[in-house]
């Protein structure tokens, strides 16, 4: 099968990785890429963005299926350009995508279906949502609607913040259109988890779950940002609350968007509180998470192929869908000075010091034009270095040696992921351990 995966970060990487293990791949090309994947296929110089460019460059290498990573081409509507030109792709469709390109959106289809999520209230009107938080002056959660490059969620402890995030987005625009409609959501407390389904609109695969650190240092201190590392699976993951999570969000909401016309095909990923009262939805992504999806491609034992294939055709109810339960950690190495600036074009060194039982995803990392080999740094997530183990513990003390042996100046990671672990924050806020 000739494959067209688009995306140039470290999910496309692990998604390059593993759909180069099957048997059934006889091509595979990267629209954007890095230089992970262009050790795996050919990477096309183009802008995963840019739906006109990637749909030519598919119909050129007469692909048989498209793999779209990010969320940004999906709303844009490149599985529907594709379908219309008989290319099956990996994906929703740009209305089911509205799930993570509108928050009000999602949250009126978790209303309708009965998904536990935040109380809520959407405005398109600024005096409308600040005589709202005048009302009620606590902690409140202000969203822009939109797709906002994760930026978009202000957590305010007082009016003050709150009204201030409000006008920061509909009068002073910070995040463009994106911000003209805002949502302002009951704060909630608890661990988070991030839960993946694969589905072709009808029926789901079983759960995967991920949890991601945000924060820049240890011990979650310090600014947002895309991602610092990940692990998998959380030690809270048990089969009761996969099953709940099943029920009550991902079955109900795939059903309501079937219902409203708009089947949701691809994977479909919740990031969800557990909070005292239960899980509940923060928020829904049409897409793989990232970087969860590098602690996550690795424990995916069937063929991503047919995982993939049976999403945008139907059938995933004949395709078993299996995870290998092993444990996998994930350091994110960023470049000195992310999520702020930074520079870029440092060597990298020690990327081919093996190490059984680890893997190293590239993400803002390119070919070196003036070394045959050699890597340079080209973003602020530069790699995640992933290790493996029959514990958490044994596959985070690999990731930490492999990550070790590689370097490049001004290279920063957090120590600590894999050890301040959210399975810990469940018990001491209180969250009841579930059995079963
Ligand atoms: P989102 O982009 O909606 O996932 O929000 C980003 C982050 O903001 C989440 O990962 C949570 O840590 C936090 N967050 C979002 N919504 C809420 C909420 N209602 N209560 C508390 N924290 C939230
Ligand atoms: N890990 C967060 C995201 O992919 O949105």
């Amino acid at each position: 099968m000739k494959v067209l995966l688009v995306g140039s970060g470290g999910r496309e990487h692990a998604l390059a990785w593993r759909i180069s293990q099957s048997p059934k791949l006889d091509q595979l090309w990267t629209a954007g890429g890095n230089s992970g994947t262009v050790a795996l296929g050919v990477n096309l110089d183009l802008n995963p963005e840019d739906v006109d460019a990637v749909t030519q460059a598919a119909r050129s290498v007469a692909a048989e299926l498209v793999v779209v990573g990010p969320e940004v081409p999906l709303a844009l509507g490149l599985v529907d350009r594709l379908t219309a030109v008989g290319i099956p792709a990996f994906g929703p469709t740009r209305a089911a995508a509205q799930i993570e390109a509108s928050k009000a959106f999602a949250l009126e289809v978790m209303r309708e279906s009965g998904v536990p999520c935040p109380d809520f209230q959407v405005f398109d009107d600024e005096p409308e949502a600040l005589a709202f938080l005048e009302k009620h002056p606590g902690p409140m959660v202000v969203k822009a609607d939109g797709l906002a490059a994760g930026k978009g969620v202000s957590l305010c402890p007082s009016y003050a913040e709150s009204a201030a995030a409000v006008r920061a987005c509909m009068s002073e625009e910070t995040f463009g259109t994106a911000g003209k409609t805002v949502v302002l959501e009951e704060m909630l407390s608890g661990p988070e988890v991030s839960v993946f389904a694969f589905t072709d609109g009808q029926t789901l695969s079983p759960l995967a779950a991920a949890c991601d650190y945000k924060r820049l240092r240890d011990g979650d201190l310090g600014p947002n940002t895309g991602g610092m590392g990940s692990y998998a699976p959380p030690g809270f993951w048990r089969p009761s609350l996969a099953k709940e999570i099943a029920d009550t969000v991902m079955a109900p909401v795939v059903r309501a968007m079937a219902r409203r016309g708009t089947p949701f095909q691809g994977v479909l990923y919740a990031g969800l509180m557990l909070t005292l009262d239960g899980p509940k939805v923060l928020e829904f992504n049409c897409r793989l998470g990232d970087p969860e999806t590098q602690v996550l491609m690795p424990a995916l034992e069937s063929d991503p192929l047919d995982v993939f294939l049976a999403c945008c055709r139907g059938g995933l109810s004949e395709c078993a869908v299996k995870w290998s339960g092993r444990h996998h950690v994930g350091v994110v190495l960023v470049s000195g000075g992310y999520p702020g600036s930074y520079s870029t074009g440092m060597e990298v060194s020690g990327l081919n010091s093996d190490l059984p039982g680890t893997m190293v995803f590239h993400a803002g990392a390119k070919l070196d034009p003036q070394r045959a080999g050699g890597v340079l740094t080209s973003g602020g997530r530069v790699l995640t270095v992933v290790g493996q183990g029959d514990s958490l513990d044994e596959a985070r003390s690999k990731a930490y040696e492999r990550a070790g042996l590689i370097s490049f100046p001004k290279a920063f990671y957090r120590r600590d992921i894999g050890a301040l672990r959210a399975g810990e924050m469940v018990e001491s806020s209180g969250w009841p351990a579930p059995t079963g």
